[in-house]
């Protein structure tokens, strides 16, 4: 399975603190938003990995991420020359994802919880039998996706940003497809914002009945990092489960060490570099323990 980042956009909703940095290279409390995104993918033992971004910030996430392999992964890179919607990510990395599944996730999305690892491998598990989407109860669904439910339960449509939410149980920025994504994005037209919606490409496959919708529980955290509000309580979150366990999330040297992508001298050299930060230090404490207890 391949994976796909989408880190476009302006992140115009964060001016003027996007102004001249990518929204996706903001900190979540310890570490750049997208180390969420791609813990998630290598969580879900995605390894061949290809980050979208704006032209202008390519470099500095070419900087930040290098080819990945130093987490054991590897990473390319490609422009998105405009923010022209989510499905366009899977026809530009048409070439990258040949006849594989794969997953897309959002690069500001932040997903926190119980059982995340077993959920996603149970997802990539039957992505190449369709798609697989999550559905996640928010107090305000307009803002989203929405999924509609018939009275047995069963999904019948998906609303892009509806008036009036038919449920209140959100789509989130994490996708799983089969090989079938690419070609299915290319009959997309634009909608009225003028972007190939996701929410689209998804009603394809609910139309072939091939879509799977997992409901993420309340014991699961999908957080939102759009204003300036909601990415200050991101961090505030993160902050919390940090403090409290001792323990780090979305930390990648400690998961390319525990899927064993990295040897415990890479994961050493990784620890010293840092060593100056809280991060670094964090990883130093990891050398002297049992990570596998
Ligand atoms: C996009 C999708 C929407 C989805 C959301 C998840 O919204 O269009 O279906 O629920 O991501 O973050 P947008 O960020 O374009 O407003």
């Amino acid at each position: 399975m391949k994976g796909i980042i989408l880190a476009g956009g302006t992140g115009s909703r964060l001016y003027p603190m996007t102004k001249v940095i990518s929204k996706q290279l903001m900190p979540i409390y310890d570490k750049p938003m997208i180390y969420y995104s791609l813990a998630i993918l290598m969580l879900a033992k995605v390894r061949e990995i290809l980050v979208i971004t704006t032209a202008q910030d390519q470099n500095a996430f070419q900087d930040l991420l290098k080819d990945g392999s130093q987490w054991g992964i590897h990473i390319q890179y490609m422009v998105q020359m405009r923010p022209e919607g989510i499905a366009q990510a899977l026809i530009l990395g048409q070439d990258f994802i040949k006849n594989d599944s794969v997953a897309l996730i959002l690069g500001d999305n932040i997903f926190y919880g119980h059982s995340m690892s077993a959920i996603l491998s149970q997802a990539a598990s039957i992505a190449d039998k369709g798609a697989v989407v999550f559905g996640y109860w928010v107090k305000d669904p307009e803002q989203y996706g929405v999924i509609k439910f018939n009275n047995e339960g069963d999904v019948v449509d998906i609303i892009e940003k509806p008036v009036n939410p038919p449920s209140s149980y959100a789509v989130t920025g994490l996708y799983f497809y089969d090989s079938t994504a690419s070609e299915k994005s290319k009959q997309l037209k634009p909608s009225a914002r003028g972007e190939l919606e996701i929410t689209d490409l998804n009603k394809l496959y609910l139309n072939q009945k091939k879509l799977f919708v997992h409901k993420l529980g309340r014991g699961v955290a999908w957080l939102d990092t759009g204003t300036p509000e909601s990415l200050l309580k991101a961090s505030n979150f993160i902050q919390v489960i940090e403090e409290r366990q001792g323990l780090k999330i979305a930390c990648l040297e400690e998961i390319a060490y525990k899927l064993n992508y990295i040897s415990y001298a890479q994961f050493e050299n990784l620890a010293v570099h840092y060593s100056k930060s809280s991060y670094g230090n964090y990883l130093c404490s990891l050398l002297k323990v049992n990570m596998n207890q």
